[in-house]
């Protein structure tokens, strides 16, 4: 993986990137060359531009001032990402960013394009070694740019793109305790508790929506329940992170339709990734903030015993469920997780998760659904994290009136609601477990896409990792 580190001087001879306005750069290049650099920003509208001076690459990447500041964030991402396919095309080992901007985001926006851009999931090929991207040492040179600075750069870049490999990863290789041993080995290399509850602790607890969805399977479910608490946390109440561990959805009994509907669903625990995920990067970077994760974690499959829909189930809290769908799998596991969380009193729980095929039919991969019954404050701060790195939230209406479509005649409620609205009867579904503020984040849409959207990688994207940390560095 690529990782960004600070340059205390510009080294001849190597490649170089020059981060600069539209004026001219006061680096690398003759007033004849900054004519051709002109047209190709002016006239053919290019925001990274390459001199190639045969012993190296001298790469400009720009920023407009003119455009908003987020999506200019958003626009240096990119610019890295394109800057960093071409140093990779070329064997580039190292590259250096000169930043002639006034703003440290601007440098801070191409390292972190370029260093997510680089990202690849090939462990399983064999020529694994030939095939890995060379870019491993991005060099930052910018007086305003600090230590602190680049370990969070550093740590949410690692924490994103382990949840892109946690997602990438089949079923067959990682299945519902390979994820907790996966959170364990996290918590154990940068200094946060996990503790995983096996289907006996899970059976003892009475988390029967989790175990509901596990009777199909051969594999065991597990409940991680993860801490991250430094001695300078800011806050009294913890944060509460859930996220759905579903490490393979085929509907179950209700069995999902073949073609294309089952062939990404190992993607079905890119919540519980962006949990774990979120707390590995909180503690290697040191923030300040006392944060709980839990995830619920089974495949759901359609073997013998498996649950049929029609069954009611008795949940952790009590409640009792007519099972109509045996594919509304993720609120089962949810809710118990939900119910769990009570006794930490929280401040706030935010939940992740692939939940419906409603939200991702809604506002497709470009965004995150979000619902929840938190103060505005909250949500606003949310947005704007969400809009800062560009994972951004479209928050949707959570009235009790749509309450009336989860009733049932013989249980305390149906797992489904009907036809209509769907990604907010799910949301309506999981507040019943509550009694703190929470917000419901559906990640069903952008978790998992199907070709490469500049820094975003084919396959697991790790949305979410870099919103809640976004979040956390503001607490
Ligand atoms: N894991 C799916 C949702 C999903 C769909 C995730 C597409 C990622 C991409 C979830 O468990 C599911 O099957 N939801 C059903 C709910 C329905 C039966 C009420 C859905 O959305 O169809
Ligand atoms: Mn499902
Ligand atoms: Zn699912």
């Amino acid at each position: 993986m690529a990782s960004i580190r600070k340059a205390s001087s510009i080294s001849a001879g190597g490649n170089i990137v020059v981060l600069c306005y539209k004026a001219k750069p006061s680096f690398g290049i003759s007033d004849e060359e900054f004519v051709y650099l002109k047209k190709q920003i002016e006239e053919l509208k290019k925001k990274t531009i390459v001199f190639n001076r045969l012993s190296h690459q001298l790469l400009f990447v720009v920023a407009d001032q003119k455009q908003d500041k987020y999506k200019r964030y958003e626009t240096l991402r990119k610019g890295g990402n394109e800057l960093a396919a071409l140093l990779n095309g070329n064997k580039a080992t190292s590259v250096l960013i000169v930043d002639e901007t006034a703003e440290k985001e601007n440098i801070l926006s191409v390292s972190e394009g370029m260093a997510l851009g680089s990202y690849q999931f090939i462990r399983h090929r064999k020529e694994k070694e030939k095939e890995k991207n060379s870019l491993h040492d991005i060099l930052v040179y910018s007086s305003k740019v600090n230590e602190k600075d680049i370990l969070e750069l550093n740590a949410v870049i690692e924490a994103t793109c382990a949840a892109r490999d946690l997602v990438n990863e089949p079923v067959n290789v990682l299945n519902a305790e390979g994820l907790a041993e996966s959170f364990q080995k996290m918590g154990k290399q940068v200094g946060f508790k996990v503790e995983v509850f096996n289907k006996q602790k899970i059976e003892s607890l009475k988390m029967g929506g989790l175990l509901a969805v596990n009777k199909g399977s051969v594999d065991p479910p597990t409940f991680s329940v993860m801490e991250y608490k430094p001695a300078n946390a800011k806050n009294k109440k913890p944060f509460v992170l859930v996220g759905k561990g579903l490490v393979y959805d085929t509907g179950g009994l209700s069995l999902k339709p073949t073609p294309n509907s089952m062939d990404s669903m190992k993607c079905d625990m890119a919540g519980g990734a962006v949990v774990g995920c979120t707390l590995f990067a909180l503690a290697k970077a040191k923030i300040p903030v006392h944060v709980i994760g839990l995830v619920p974690s089974t495949d759901n499959r359609p073997g013998f015993n498996a649950f049929a829909p029609g069954d009611i189930i008795t949940m952790h809290d009590g409640t009792t469920v007519e099972m109509l769908n045996s594919d509304a799998e993720g609120r089962m596991i949810l809710a118990d997780a939900l119910s769990y969380a009570k006794k930490y009193e929280p401040r706030l729980v935010m939940e992740f998760s692939t939940l419906t095929g409603a939200a991702a039919a809604a506002i497709g991969a470009n965004g995150v659904v979000m619902m929840g019954n938190a103060d505005e404050k909250v949500k606003d701060k949310l947005m704007k994290s969400g809009s800062r790195v560009h994972e951004r939230l479209v928050e949707f209406p959570f009235w009790e009136d749509y309450d009336e479509l989860l009733k049932s005649d013989i249980a305390d409620m149906k797992n489904i609601g009907g036809p209509y609205a769907g990604a907010i009867t799910a949301g309506r579904f999981l507040v019943k477990f509550t009694n703190y503020p929470y917000i419901h984040f559906d990640i069903a849409g952008p978790a998992f896409i199907n070709s490469k959207d500049g820094y975003r990688s084919k396959g697991g994207t790790g949305v979410g990792v870099r919103l809640l940390f976004d979040f956390f560095k503001g607490i």
